[in-house]
């Protein structure tokens, strides 16, 4: 089977950085503004980014592609199948008022690490070896705050998948289009803390469907409809949909919130998940989190396999 992309898995990072970037540019160069012409200067870069993220051994890292773009680099992908920019989804949510923008960027960049100091030295060479290509649309950088809480301060994570069973969640299945690849949801969620804060804690309980101590799930006669995780837990003949999340915190003393970002080998499920947090699977709620929370952007990107990426320089 392929191999996946190291950084979907590794583990202890205290520092995160999410690298959207547009490669808009390319249409503005000379010989550069046809696709014939375009994809192999595109593949270059990418390649010649990879060749400089190996550099960074304490680096580790995820980089993901556009689903349509991917396609156009010659990767069949899941993702793709769902139209340009492979958002249907996304974009079905422009009609309610807390939706998510849908913020695609062409190439995306997922470095972490327990070293600061190489997260800068690495972001810098990136952002150079795509130098001409792609630019920088957006950035954002999170940490691990506490023990993996979310700034509202309850633990996140809790019923991930074990890093033994996170491969069968995250990785697309050998024999099918894009095989050791993964497809990467990413949302930036703003929070209004103070409104969730000055609520008593066996309220915000509710409002996640955990205790906030020690992340014990609400027992059934207890745990409202519309907590979070009632709306993200759903069970298709006899199982509950997985997804791999990776969540980092972001923020300051003015604005924080939390970078979603969940793999998965199918982005129908995060789609059916979405779907039931904004209230437009038919069950006439949404996720009550979301009062608190607005999603200011999302994107889905195509995680190639390793031997993908490696081919991309060849
Ligand atoms: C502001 C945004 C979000 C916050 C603060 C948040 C926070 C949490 C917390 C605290 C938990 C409980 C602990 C755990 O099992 O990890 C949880 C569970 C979960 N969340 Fe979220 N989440 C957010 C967005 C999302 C989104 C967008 C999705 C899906 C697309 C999602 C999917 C899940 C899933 C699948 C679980 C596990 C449920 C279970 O099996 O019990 N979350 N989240």
């Amino acid at each position: 089977m392929a191999t996946p992309q190291y950084g979907i898995f590794a583990q202890g990072s205290s520092f995160a950085l999410h690298l959207e970037f547009t490669t808009k540019l390319l249409d503005k160069v000379p010989d550069l503004d046809s696709p014939t012409n375009r994809m192999p200067a595109l593949a270059a870069a990418i390649a010649e980014l990879v060749t400089e993220l190996d550099e960074h051994r304490a680096i580790n890292w995820v980089v993901g592609i556009r689903p349509d773009l991917a396609r156009e680099l010659g990767m069949q992908n899941p993702a793709s199948d769902y139209g340009s920019p492979g958002l249907n989804a996304i974009q079905t949510f422009g009609d309610t008022s807390a939706a998510p923008e849908p913020l695609q960027s062409d190439i995306w960049l997922f470095l972490h690490s327990s070293s600061s100091s190489e997260m800068f030295d690495c972001s810098r060479a990136s952002v150079k070896a795509l130098t001409g290509v792609a630019s920088v649309a957006r950035e954002q950088a999170g940490f691990a705050y506490k023990d993996s809480r979310d700034i509202t301060g309850f633990i996140d994570g809790t019923e991930n998948p074990s890093l033994v069973e996170a491969s069968s969640v995250a990785i697309i299945h050998g024999g099918t289009a894009g095989a050791g690849g993964s497809v990467a949801l990413l949302m930036r969620f703003v929070h209004d803390i103070d409104a969730f804060g000055t609520m008593p804690e066996s309220e915000q309980e509710k409002v996640i469907g955990r205790t906030k101590a020690d992340s014990v799930e609400l027992g059934e006669e207890v745990m409202p409809e519309d907590s979070h995780v009632s709306k993200v837990v759903i069970e298709e003949g006899g199982e509950e949909l997985e997804i791999y999340r990776r969540s980092y915190p972001f923020g300051g003393a003015c604005e924080a919130g939390l970078m979603f970002l969940a793999f998965t080998n199918n982005p129908t499920t995060t789609n059916k998940m979405l779907a039931s947090m904004y209230g437009l699977d038919g069950s006439g709620s949404s996720d009550r989190l979301l009062a608190f929370t607005k999603a200011d952007g999302a994107a889905y990107y195509f995680v190639p396999s390793m031997e993908a990426l490696a081919g991309l320089g060849s």
